[in-house]
């Protein structure tokens, strides 16, 4: 009955509207009354598998590379004693003895009881921009030319220290019982279109193993099976919940966090900040970044096979509500912000809205509506959170408030 309630929605905010797509996928084809069971065994799978070969790309059945962990540095009352600093390097070797190492920083609140839950979010410049603590340690890694933070030849400098406070809120995050941890995702695969050569990919082909471009993983999959690994270390360290872990991300790093909490169900919150197309918002709806705009821009981030969809995006046999429907019914956080036309917020929140049905399914409370979001309204109730801020396409104190409320309600025993 609630499905059928839900479609009249659907079809009503079409007319009314005209904001949600026509020919939208739907997430059940030809079942008029499906449960959690169905949904378990046919229907996820199913539609997890067409996000791989479609969009995301897979990772090679094969690559199992063998993952190994080195605390390479660790400090009891770092940041005027609030915090136990771990930094850990993470390798990933394949036989043939390619290998690939991830630089983890880790702050823990020092002060805790039991094992501590922990945000976990890829960073865009290199772990020492985070935060001025002279102690992170800077990556060696191709980092893009920015005259703002004083990089010119591609690699990680001093003088970016500390740059981007202003997203990691540590002290806060640690005064809120929670660890954050973080790893530059370009350790894990350069953003630029280099062949596939370098970063995980590099460890993933060799002569006889040659990448499918149609279907092989692009760098978002990439950056996601990074957090993955981040994951199987958590799994080992004695002081962090590797049950209570909220992967986060920003932008490029949110396409990457959705995917990796669709796609690993050890996560037990997924946040998306400002992740737009190839993230939460409807491709469909084709406003803002469009699939032929991205794949043009950066076609290194998904499979070949999205390709198909430039300017023919009403083929798509996905849309991104579909992803949100596959973290369900773990708890999903999606936040847009007003200046952000490019992300398509509105398309970010009826994708939230959608993805409710399978949280219905499993008659889990979500709150999330179709009619416009007011701004500065966090919906924070329901397995499903969302808002609109004001301001411009940025990770902010405002949106770091509304992921620890939210996470509280789960994290937090
Ligand atoms: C570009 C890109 C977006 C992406 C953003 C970012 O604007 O078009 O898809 O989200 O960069 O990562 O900041």
């Amino acid at each position: 009955m609630k499905r059928i309630i839900l479609h009249i929605l659907i079809i009503f905010s079409v007319s009314a509207y005209g904001q949600i797509p026509n020919n939208l996928p739907d997430f059940f084809k030809d079942v008029s009354d499906p449960d959690t069971q169905m949904w378990e065994e046919i229907y996820r799978p199913q539609i997890l598998k067409t996000f791989s070969n479609e969009v995301y790309g897979n990772i090679p059945s094969g690559f199992d590379p063998k993952v190994s962990f080195r605390v390479e540095e660790e400090e009891h009352n770092a940041l005027n004693g609030v915090a136990n600093r771990k930094q850990v390097i993470i390798t990933l070797e394949t036989e043939e003895g390619k290998s690939l190492e991830m630089g983890l920083l880790i702050y823990l609140p020092e002060k805790h009881e039991g094992k501590i839950p922990v945000f976990l979010g890829l960073n865009s410049i290199g772990n020492h921009t985070i935060h001025p603590d002279p102690a992170i340690f800077l990556h060696k890694n191709w980092c893009r030319n920015r005259e703002s933070m004083g990089i010119t030849e591609n690699k990680a400098v001093e003088i970016s220290r500390g740059k981007v406070v202003s997203r990691w809120p540590v002290e806060y995050i640690l005064s809120r019982g929670y660890g954050i941890a973080t790893v530059y995702y370009g350790d894990i695969d350069p953003d630029f279109d280099d062949g596939y050569k370098n970063g995980l990919h590099g460890l993933m082909y060799n002569d006889e193993n040659i990448r499918n471009p149609l279907t092989d993983a692009g760098s978002v999959a990439a950056w996601a099976y990074g957090l993955s690994k981040v994951l199987d270390y958590f799994e080992e360290d004695e002081n962090i919940d590797s049950d209570r872990v909220a992967v986060f991300g920003h932008s490029r790093r949110g396409k990457a966090t959705l995917w990796a909490g669709a796609s690993d169900q050890r996560f037990a919150i997924t946040i998306s900040n400002n992740s737009g197309c190839g993230g939460a918002a409807l491709s469909m709806r084709k406003h803002g970044e469009t699939v032929k705009r991205i794949n043009t821009s950066f076609p290194h981030w998904f499979c070949d096979n999205f390709k198909k969809y430039n300017d023919n995006e009403e083929n798509l046999p996905v849309d991104q509500h579909m992803l949100l429907g596959l973290i369900a019914p773990r708890p999903v956080y999606v936040a847009s912000a007003e200046d952000d036309d490019l992300a398509d917020p509105r398309g970010e929140q009826l994708s939230v809205f959608l993805a409710s049905e399978i949280y219905d399914l499993y008659n889990l409370k979500t709150c999330v509506k179709k009619t416009k979001a007011v701004i500065n309204s966090p919906v924070k109730k329901g397995l499903v959170g969302y808002h609109i801020r004001t301001g411009k396409h940025d990770l902010m104190a405002y949106d770091w408030e509304q992921y620890l409320d939210f996470a509280d309600r789960y994290l937090q025993k």
